[in-house]
Parts: structure tokens; C-alpha cells; sequence
């Protein structure tokens, strides 16, 4: 496998010549995260995380992270440009509904800072959980793409500003959409559910609406750009929140997701007995705690990969049956409940919905205010 490197990055495995310090370890995807997150400009932040994303889908990062070097934790708010003016939600302009072109400018520079927020919502979660709870390559596969797509999203809106005569930045911007990453640092459970989930979800019904907009505006390409390029995509972007949520929710329960409410912290990339009596025990067990196996110190590069590679096949999921899938929505539902202001918003986009692998019973009975359940049950 060729070493981690190319445009931006370290140097890869070239041997140290007598006298010579060691060459720098090899960059992993978590370090990239972690600088993508350090980056303020929006453009080279998404070009950076297309870089990282391409390397590390063809193999060109040989490790997500690396076991003997702990990486540092993410920052609390990821760098972003003085030059977009954010303001609190509430003395944010009207967006209007996209009947004059200045709606529509207004429109489309909201959803470009989305997009923007959301590559950096997509390294936040490599970043801050990927090594630390041991998560499979599969993981870093699925948010490295994700990444990938919202910093097309971001580019291609941005590129269509000023196509308008605008930029990125020549509007005010909504500033509290790190809000609910704040809130949800401390568990991936609840990231997963808020904004891979239901965040993401919320996008797939509003889209439709926001593509015939543009379109009964006569902006037809805009409406082009968000019906083939963007809308797809994000259906792909909230099945990646479900699987990973179902995952996380299977491993980390000790065979009984209803067991616990959200777990504060997870570190055990399985908990789960040997040989457990309930179909949820599908996660072959690893004996060591994460903190343990990253402190080890390692003879050399080629050992790392390896030892990389057993752990993360350790942590592969099989099929799982109803029984258990109907757990991990009803732990999908007090997460949401305790982690998500409010009740969910209908009407949802079934269809893409479903498509994302995100049934009914996963969001209708969210959709019921507190008292109104309460009264219910
Ligand atoms: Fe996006
Ligand atoms: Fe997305």
C-alpha cells in the first residue's frame, strides 16, 4: 500500500539516512481531519477534504489513526473565515420563499454556509470519535465520502454565487449551526442520532420544496444542481447515520440496547460476553479497552498497519433480527428525545427516507409532542 503523502501531506515511509532523524510518521486520515478542522477559508477547507477523502478511499492512508500516537482532540468550534459575518439566529434576515432573485441569492447563500458547516460536521466526527472509540474502517470509508460530497456541495453553490454576481460571505449567516455539535460532543450515539439522523433527514423533506422554488423562479440550474447533484447524495449521507447509529447502538450495549438511556462515553469497541444468549451479541468481543491499545508503543509501521487492521476487524456487524432492530429505534427514540429540542417536524419525505433506510417507526412517533405521548402511554 502506498505510503500516506501526496499534495499537502507528510512524507510517507522513506528510511532515515545515518544521523538523520526519523522521518515523520505517516499522515492518517484522523490527522487530516484534524487539519481540515484547523483550516478557516471554506473553499480550501473543501479542498483539502476532497484531497483526504480521494487518498484515503484509494488506499493512500494506509491507517485512520495511528495506535502509538494518540491524536489530540478536535477543536471545541472548527476555524472559520471572518470574512462570512455570522449572526446569532434570532437577527438573522427573513430568507423569503424564493420569489425575487433576491430571496433566491439569499436562499442559495444559506445553503452554501450549510454545506460548508457540514464538511466540517463531517471531520468533527472522524476526528472525534473515530480513534477514540476504535470504529471500523467501514466508519472512516463512510464519513471520508460524506465529507467529500458536502465540500462538492458547498463548491458547486459557491461557484454558482458569483456565476449570480455573488460570493460566499456577501450575505450574513446563521451562527448556531454548531449548536447541536456542541451539545453532542460527548457521545457518538447522540451526534449519529442528531445530525446524521435527524438533521440530515430534515434536509431530504425541505429539498424538494427548495428545488421548486428555483425552479418557479426561472432559475433552472441552480434547481438542477440541487435536484441531481445534492439530493441523491444526501440520501446517502442519512443512511450513513443510520448504520452507524444501529452499529454503535449494537456494540456498545451489552446485549440489551433498551438497557441503558445514552451512553456518556463509550470506550469498548465490544462489551458484549462471549458467546451472550441474546441475538443483539453479534460484535466479537475485544478484551482491551481502546486507551490501552493506543498507548502501546509500536516496532515499527508495518506492525501498526497490522495491528490496526485486527482491531478493526474485530468490530464487524452481522445481520441482526427484528427484535433487536426494534431496540435500537427505541434507543434511537430517547436519544432524539433527550438530545433534540422539540418534537420532529412533519411532513417527511417518506420516499427518500426510506430510501436512506430511515422507516416510519424510526421518526413518526418523534413527531408526537412530550405531553401528548405521555398522555398516550
Ligand atoms: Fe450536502
Ligand atoms: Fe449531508
Amino acid at each position: 500500500m502506498e505510503a500516506a503523502g501526496g499534495a499537502g501531506g507528510e512524507a510517507g515511509c522513506v528510511g532515515g539516512r545515518g544521523g538523520e532523524s526519523p522521518p515523520p510518521p505517516p499522515k492518517t486520515l484522523v490527522d487530516w481531519a484534524l487539519e481540515i478542522l484547523d483550516t478557516a477559508d471554506p473553499d480550501e477547507k473543501a479542498r483539502l477534504g476532497d484531497l483526504a477523502a480521494a487518498e484515503w478511499l484509494r488506499g493512500a492512508i494506509p491507517l485512520p489513526y495511528d495506535p502509538a500516537r494518540p491524536p489530540r482532540p478536535p477543536p471545541d468550534r472548527p476555524a472559520r473565515s471572518d470574512a462570512v459575518r455570522l449572526l446569532p439566529p434570532s437577527q438573522m434576515p427573513k430568507l423569503g420563499k424564493g420569489g425575487s432573485a433576491q430571496s433566491r441569492l439569499a436562499l442559495l447563500h444559506s445553503l452554501a454556509h450549510t454545506e460548508s458547516w457540514a464538511v466540517d460536521l463531517s471531520w468533527d466526527i472522524v476526528a472525534r470519535f473515530g480513534a477514540r472509540l476504535r470504529m471500523p474502517r467501514e466508519f472512516f470509508d463512510d464519513f471520508a465520502r460524506v465529507a467529500q460530497d458536502e465540500g462538492r456541495h458547498f463548491t458547486v453553490l459557491s461557484a454558482r454565487l458569483r456565476e449570480l454576481g455573488s460570493h460566499y460571505g456577501a450575505l450574513p449567516a446563521h451562527d448556531g449551526l454548531w449548536d447541536s455539535a456542541t451539545r453532542t460532543s460527548h457521545s457518538l450515539l447522540a451526534r449519529l442520532a442528531v445530525e446524521h439522523c435527524v438533521h440530515e433527514a430534515r434536509g431530504l423533506d425541505v429539498l424538494p420544496t427548495t428545488i421548486s422554488r428555483f425552479r418557479a423562479g426561472g432559475d433552472e440550474q441552480t434547481a438542477k444542481l440541487l435536484e441531481i447533484i445534492i439530493y441523491p447524495e444526501e440520501i446517502t449521507h442519512c443512511a450513513a447515520g443510520v448504520r452507524w447509529f444501529r452499529y454503535l447502538c449494537l456494540r456498545s450495549h451489552n446485549g440489551d440496547p433498551t438497557a441503558s438511556s445514552v451512553p456518556q462515553d463509550i470506550t469498548q469497541c465490544s462489551v458484549l460476553p462471549r458467546g451472550g444468549t441474546s441475538d443483539i451479541n453479534k460484535v466479537e468481543e475485544v478484551e482491551d479497552g481502546p486507551e490501552a491499545k493506543l498507548a502501546e508503543p509500536s516496532n515499527g509501521h508495518d506492525k501498526t498497519v497490522q495491528q490496526v487492521e485486527d482491531e478493526l476487524a474485530q468490530c464487524k456487524l452481522v445481520d441482526i433480527d427484528d427484535d433487536a432492530e426494534a431496540a435500537v429505534i427505541r434507543t434511537f427514540h430517547s436519544v432524539v428525545r433527550e438530545y433534540f429540542r422539540g418534537p420532529l417536524k412533519p411532513p417527511f419525505n417518506t420516499e427518500a427516507r426510506k430510501a436512506a433506510g430511515f422507516d416510519p417507526a424510526w421518526y413518526e412517533p418523534l413527531a408526537v409532542k412530550e405531553v401528548e405521548r405521555q398522555a398516550v402511554e
